[in-house]
């Protein structure tokens, strides 16, 4: 019998996001310099990136020196225009941002998104030059019920588009029960769905599916990250109270040490 083809696909680098939601003002960059000093300590061997309010990305520019990347929360599917109060990828990146957080489930929840508009606001990341941080997650309701897997494999075959790679897109599993309530799924819950998303990124992208980060996101604490990232198809957290904190972030990021 021949032997199994050996993969020639490198891991991908893990990357562990903070998403500050609604969270922040001048006064927090004392914080962040504390971050990103704890992370080049701590030798991680994982990207870091915070996504600040909008208002704080240019603030934050001097993070990039210290390698600490920087994410917009969401963008409009427009380059410019009419769209008050509204802002685009094109803005985000002009601000220092390299990433963008799109579909999470608070947009979906609070401005009533859809996978259609979820989808345009990746295509206008990648036409920006923005990494596409795309939420999925289920709700308590739809886990209870059994649709988990039905669900997230929905929203991600409808909120992307074909010719996605694992340069300009990452997947965030985010379940939305998680998220701030202090809970998380089982160990075998999330390899379950990650598994699931890995097979359907691969079926749809090939290759490029392989190597897409798939991250985990939800009440993701110091004392529960090593656990959760030593998940198979888990590539990284999406942080988000923990985030506002030097030593809670860099508590996760030692997940990676
Ligand atoms: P928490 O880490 O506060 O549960 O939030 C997760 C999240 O929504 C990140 O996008």
């Amino acid at each position: 019998m021949a032997a199994p083809k050996k993969s020639t696909l490198k891991a991908p680098k893990p990357l562990v996001a903070g998403n500050w939601k609604m969270n922040g003002t001048k006064a927090s960059l004392g914080e962040v310099k504390k971050l990103a000093s704890a992370f080049v300590k701590s030798k991680a061997k994982c990207e870091v990136m915070i996504c600040p309010p909008a208002t704080l990305l240019a603030p934050m520019k001097a993070l990039k020196a210290k390698g600490v990347a920087l994410g917009g929360q969401d963008c409009h599917a427009a380059s410019s225009g009419a769209h008050t109060g509204d802002v685009s990828a094109t803005m985000l990146k002009d601000a220092g941002a390299s990433a963008v957080i799109l579909g999470h489930s608070e947009r979906r929840a609070d401005h009533l998104e859809t996978d259609k508009q979820v989808k345009a606001k990746v295509a206008a990341a990648h036409g920006a030059g923005l990494l596409a941080i795309m939420c999925v997650g289920e709700s308590l309701k739809q886990r209870k019920s059994g649709d988990t897997l039905k669900v997230v494999k929905a929203q991600l075959r409808g909120s992307l588009m074909d010719g996605c790679t694992a340069k300009n897109t990452v997947i965030a599993y985010e379940p939305v029960w998680a998220i701030g309530s202090g809970l998380t799924p089982t160990v075998a819950q999330v390899e379950e769905v990650h598994t699931a998303l890995r097979k359907a990124l691969v079926r749809r992208f090939g290759d490029e599916g392989a190597k897409m980060r798939i991250l985990y996101g939800g009440s993701v604490k110091p004392a529960n990250a090593a656990e959760l990232m030593a998940v198979p198809n888990v590539n990284g957290a999406l942080v988000g109270g923990a985030s506002l904190t030097a030593k809670d972030f860099g508590g996760i990021v030692k997940a990676y040490t």
